[in-house]
């Protein structure tokens, strides 16, 4: 085959690779299965392999599932990232424009105003069109060069198209950051699989991009908002505006509607300051619809020449300034810290404090995250503390004004022992969470039935805090089969509960019994296992009798299946207290099956094979997903337990094992009957 075909078939292979990414970690919505993406994957590297000629910077190969990267090397921007002089009111914004009609006399300034979006700053340089680096900030002349975690983040094209293509080579800055919601999704799910959520959408874009490992960054919903070009060689742009038009249409805004969002809807062109004034207000005004962090909006002279002329100090450009939000921080006192415990066991403490106001909402508690972050603080009861609210997110402590507190004030002592059931508390070295140890925590057991019944876990409707409250203090729910076991006249006799809606709980708790093993799997709150994992377990093994038997082992081979999960699960089921509340659901007629998958033939149930030389009809990876595919499943030493090893072209040691052990071998023709091919 020629080299051209070959180049064609390889950019078809990334194409259809890069939409099948896009379609599992963005939408969340693959369409083919683990195995069979592994396969394309492995077509690609091994055309690669073969000829490293066809290999591009912007190749998934480059990119995700490469090795996780040791620190992160530091790189000169083009040009220094700086920071923003800041106004704080109209008065303000019109002594900036004063201030540069005195260093250009005469001329008439125009400007564009645009969210100061609060994420990550980053510089992308591009060269001839594609995206060589990706830095963070930095200290403003060295950052980080964090290029595959940024070439992850779906906003940021790995090519321009269009003139700017055409620049050799091109800085563009911008913000990266999430939406809320992206970050409210985010958080809980990694709450749900036992994970520290992040404070702030500002720390979660910031941690994401800052990941060794760039599969972890893929994962995260990141997007950027891009506010300028640094450098350009050679240089088309003639102001503001039009640099960032061009750049929308180069590849930054992937659907035309998009221009339309939050952000670049408030990106304005104003003829005078007065506009510009006039804008800052309205986009003040309107500052939680954006979506995302936004701080305050920055007012630009829009010509790059006058821009020029201009110039900057060592700290900020002299042609910008920053009009800021007023801050959503209030002080007030902590009365009480507040010890609650969460259906991992975790003790997580919260701040009650005295009501105030922040922007339109009163706010009475504020998390403290962890022991650590009491300790970081130094927060104690009797503090006054500046508290921040940032839109919806919950509102969290900054600092303790140390001046104002009482002089008979102690160290806050977080519990050795679980403040519901006195159990004792237990915190692993290396981790920030301390757990309460008593399976049985009374407070641990409310938390996992309102997990259980969950929207996306069973979906029981109307088993809310206050009902779970008094099933279990009545002592009419110990474990979760217990629910299944309810009828109307008990529920009916809870408090706030009328005959009807007793009724309806009840159906809710009949009609979950159907859901499925992979809601169900989510449901028993086991540590690691969120949404995305139980699905990915429960197509595996079909049936929760399957599932049970799994070994650490076997589950670490199943593609997106981690050791620290495979670890988790199998001991999970390991526990007979576990196995017991499974067996209770069973026999309540919980169904334990996934719709769909029991249906597949699964001829090579149960089979362990080992392979070993080099096979002509597949690769190592192909093999592997076949045998998987109908049940079988592959480990890499021949012992007396496996039950077939096949046999390739020059095999290796294990082929002698599998004669010394009278284990059975298949040639590659053999193997194939078998796979049924
Ligand atoms: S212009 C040399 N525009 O805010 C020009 N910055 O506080 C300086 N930022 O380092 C940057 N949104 O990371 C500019 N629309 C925007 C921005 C923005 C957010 C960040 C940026 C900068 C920091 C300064």
């Amino acid at each position: 085959m020629d080299i051209t075909t070959l180049r064609a078939q390889t950019e078809d292979l990334r194409r259809l690779i890069r939409r099948h990414e896009y379609l599992y970690y963005v939408l969340d919505r693959p369409e083919i299965t683990d195995a069979e993406f592994d396969q394309l994957y492995q077509r690609l590297q091994t055309l690669e392999t073969q000829y490293p000629e066809l290999i591009t910077p912007d190749s998934p190969t480059q990119r995700v599932g490469g090795q996780p990267v040791e620190g992160f090397a530091s790189v000169q921007h083009k040009a220094a990232m700086l920071s923003l002089d800041n106004a704080y009111n109209a008065d303000e914004l019109r002594e900036f424009e004063a201030r540069i009609k005195r260093a250009l006399p005469g001329e008439r300034f125009t400007y564009v105003v645009e969210p100061k979006v609060d994420g990550l700053g980053v510089a992308l340089l591009y060269e001839r069109g594609r995206l060589v680096r990706g830095a963070t900030r930095g200290d403003g002349r060295y950052g980080e060069d964090v290029t595959h975690n940024l070439m992850t983040v779906r906003g940021i094209p790995r090519r321009l198209h269009g003139p700017l293509a055409a620049c050799a080579a091109l800085e563009v800055r911008g913000e990266v950051f999430m939406w809320r919601q992206a970050f409210e999704k985010l958080n809980r799910g990694l709450e749900a699989e036992g994970d520290e959520p992040f404070a702030n959408p500002r720390n979660a874009a910031a941690g994401s991009v800052r990941q060794k490992d760039s599969r972890v960054t893929a994962g995260r919903p990141l997007d950027i908002f891009i506010y300028g070009v640094s450098y350009a060689e050679p240089d088309p742009f003639t102001d503001h505006w039009q640099t960032m038009e061009q750049l929308l249409d180069s590849g930054f805004l992937l659907d035309p509607k998009d221009r339309k969002n939050t952000l670049e809807r408030y990106r304005r062109r104003c003829a005078d300051i007065g506009e510009a004034v006039v804008n800052c207000l309205e986009i003040e005004a309107a500052r939680d619809e954006i979506g995302c962090g936004c701080d305050g909006v920055v007012v630009k002279v829009d010509a790059i020449e006058q821009q020029r002329r201009l110039g900057s100090t060592t700290h900020h450009p002299r042609w910008a300034i920053a009009y800021k939000f007023p801050a959503r921080q209030a002080t007030s006192v902590i009365r009480k810290i507040d010890v609650n415990v969460g259906r991992t066991g975790a003790l997580t403490p919260t701040a009650l404090l005295d009501p105030v106001e922040i922007a339109g909402a009163t706010i009475s508690r504020a998390t403290l995250h962890n022991a650590d972050e009491i300790e970081r603080l130094d927060v104690r009861e009797g503090d006054t503390v500046l508290i921040e609210r940032a839109g919806d997110v919950i509102p969290h402590i900054l600092r303790v004004i140390q001046g104002k507190r009482p002089s008979q004030s102690t160290p806050f002592r977080f519990p050795t022992r679980c403040p519901v059931c006195g159990a004792e508390a237990f915190r692993p070295e290396g981790e920030v969470v301390s757990r309460c140890t008593n399976s049985a925590c009374l407070a641990r057991l409310k938390e996992s039935l309102l997990h259980f019944g969950s929207r996306r876990a069973m979906d029981i409707e109307h088993l809310g805090g206050a009902v779970v409250e008094q099933l279990v203090d009545r002592v009419l729910v110990r474990e979760f089969a217990d629910l299944y076991r309810l009828d109307v006249e008990t529920l009916a006799t809870l408090e706030r509960l009328a005959q009807k809606s007793a009724t309806n709980l009840y159906n809710a708790i009949q009609g979950s019994k159907g859901r499925g093993l992979s809601r169900l799997l989510f449901a028993l709150g086991i540590r690691y296992v969120g949404e995305h994992v139980a699905a990915i377990v429960a197509r595996h093994y079909g049936s929760m009798e399957r599932a049970e038997l799994a070994s650490e082992e076997e589950l670490a081979e199943i593609f997106g299946i981690g050791p620290r999960i495979a670890q988790s699960v199998a001991l999970y089921f390991r526990q007979p207290e576990n196995r017991r509340q499974i067996e209770q659901l069973r026999e309540v007629g919980v169904s334990m099956k996934e719709a769909g998958v029991t249906a597949e033939p699964r001829p090579l149930a149960g089979k362990i094979f080992v392979l070993t030389g080099g096979l002509e009809g597949f690769t190592r990876d192909e093999a592997k997903g076949l045998i998987e595919r109908q049940g079988g499943r592959v480990t890499s030493t021949v012992s007396k337990k496996t039950d077939y090893v096949v046999v390739g072209k020059d095999p290796g040691s294990k082929y002698d094992n599998a004669k010394r052990l009278g284990v059975p071998t298949l040639d590659e023709s053999m193997f194939k009957k078998l796979l049924g091919r």
